[in-house]
């Protein structure tokens, strides 16, 4: 890959996991406490480490990281998960298990491409936690997880 090709994909996830942080930021301005949010926080910062991490390898690469706003999808994203997680845990789990599906999907595609191993090892990171946030938020839907803070009067 040329060094064009490699900033170009690196500022593709950077632009994604912009307008990921936003969502959660969404999402968690419209719940409350509980299991769900304090995990979500948690995605949020993986997010938030992804743009330092990522930002990092443009720079080593002496690039200047571009200067990141919400894209028209990401406050479409961010603006649908905020209206939706006014609805409740469950509404706003489904929100972002859209946005963590296509984060998912852009990362395993950017594993796939032939980077420098550098930089590869900070994608394969960044994939692994999609796969994860995904994964977790799939089975809070299953298993309805907010539903247990009810229970315990929370
Ligand atoms: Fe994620």
């Amino acid at each position: 890959m040329t060094n064009q090709e490699i900033a170009e994909a690196l500022e593709e996830l950077l632009q994604l996991d912009t307008d990921a942080v936003l969502a959660y930021d969404r999402a968690l301005g419209a719940l409350g406490e509980g299991t769900v949010p304090h995990q979500l926080a948690t995605f949020k910062l993986d997010h938030q480490r992804h743009v330092v991490e990522l930002s990092q390898v443009l720079l080593r690469m002496n690039r200047e990281p571009p200067e990141l706003k919400p894209d028209v999808k990401g406050t479409l994203l961010g603006g649908m998960t905020g209206l939706r997680a006014r609805l409740g845990t469950q509404q706003a789990l489904e929100a972002m298990r859209s946005n963590e599906q296509l984060t998912t999907s852009t990362y395993a595609r950017a594993l796939a491409r032939p980077f420098p191993p550098d930089v590869l090892e900070v994608v394969r990171r960044g994939s692994a936690d999609e796969q994860r946030h995904l994964a977790w938020i799939e089975r809070a839907l299953d298993e309805r997880l907010w539903e247990l803070d009810r229970g315990a009067g929370i």
